[in-house]
């Protein structure tokens, strides 16, 4: 038994939390569906030695200093923006993300707006919804196909290459873009690389962004981007909202400047319900879902809580991330 608490800031998988009841001496779950604020957070934060976070958590230095006896911050999310890493390691914190389980969900999750968006799903179940089926027309509800083009990644990671195999069953011709070039993953899933972004753009159909928000990806692609894009381009965002300039994606949907977008982020979230880009009708956005299934999210809640636990009985996390100690 670990002597002390831990604070979970959401309940999740109860069998995840059950594990944690196993193992440490105390368990505090925050039961609201909504989150703590940060001062909440903070009071509970206040004497565990280990807490668990969502994305939605903001762990930064004030956080850690009103928790002089944390040791571990065990992110459910294989993202860790929401993390100041520097400050946790100033401090001897270990932090832990969840890679691994969620990547080939977040993939179909990609793959799930291309299609909506292309294929126009989302606008012609609302209509039918609506009542505004009424008659059958070769004219109406007219998308673009998705087989046969061309697909460029941004980031051949591991959510980027599991994107790149449900495309080559598309048939699709996968380009790539990245820090590096990736010679044995690229061989793997027969992506060619571009080493330049806006050629990627330029030869596109579909974009889909797969890059950690860092501050050489924040604003990634704004107006300039979006001008490089085919006006007849899809742009497919699964990775964090900042990575994307909302204004300029908002004016690019609205001049047509690109066909339309599938976005599971936005930049600040959420978003806020009068914001005019849930008037285009030309994106399907969704709130924060890449890894929402049932199986991923069990995946993700009992690897947070076993990197909580390696880190509190002196042992390596699994997933220790960035700067930890
Ligand atoms: C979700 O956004 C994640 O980073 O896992």
């Amino acid at each position: 038994m670990i002597n002390g608490r831990v604070f979970l800031t959401r309940a999740f998988a109860p069998e995840a939390i059950q594990r944690l009841r196993d193992e440490f001496s105390e368990v505090d779950v925050w039961e609201p569906y909504g989150p703590p604020t940060p001062a909440e957070l903070a009071q509970r934060t206040a004497g565990c030695i280990a807490l668990v976070t969502m994305v939605s958590d903001r762990v930064d230095a004030a956080l850690l200093d009103a928790a002089p006896t944390l040791k571990v911050v065990a992110n459910l999310a294989v993202g860790y923006n929401n993390v100041d890493i520097a400050a946790a390691a100033a401090r001897g914190i270990v932090v832990t993300n969840t890679p691994n389980v969620l990547e080939e969900t977040t993939a179909d999750m990609a793959f799930a707006l291309m299609l909506g968006v292309a294929r126009r799903v989302v606008v012609s179940d609302a209509d039918t919804r609506a009542g505004n089926w009424g008659l059958w027309h070769p004219t109406l509800w007219l998308g673009n196909d998705v087989h046969g083009t061309t697909l460029g990644i941004v980031g051949l990671g591991t959510i980027g290459s599991a994107v790149a195999r449900r495309a080559r069953g598309f048939d699709m011709r996968i380009k790539y873009t990245g820090r590096n070039r990736q010679p044995e993953t690229e061989a793997a899933v027969g992506a060619e690389y571009v080493p330049n972004l806006h050629d990627l753009l330029r030869q596109s159909d579909f974009i889909s962004l797969h890059v950690p928000l860092t501050d050489a990806t924040r604003d990634l692609i704004g107006a300039t981007e979006f001008a490089a894009m085919k006006p007849t381009a899809y742009l497919i965002n699964t990775s964090r909202g900042d990575v994307v300039n909302t204004d300029e994606l908002l004016a690019a949907l609205q001049s047509g400047g690109i066909a339309g977008a599938g976005i599971d982020v936005t930049a600040p979230e959420p978003i806020a319900p009068d914001h005019p880009l849930l008037k285009q009708s030309n994106l399907v956005i969704t709130p924060h879902i890449g890894s929402a299934t049932h199986a991923t999210r069990r995946r993700m809640a009992m690897l947070a809580v076993e990197n909580a636990i390696a880190a509190c009985s002196g042992g390596l996390a699994p997933n220790a991330v960035g700067l930890a100690p």
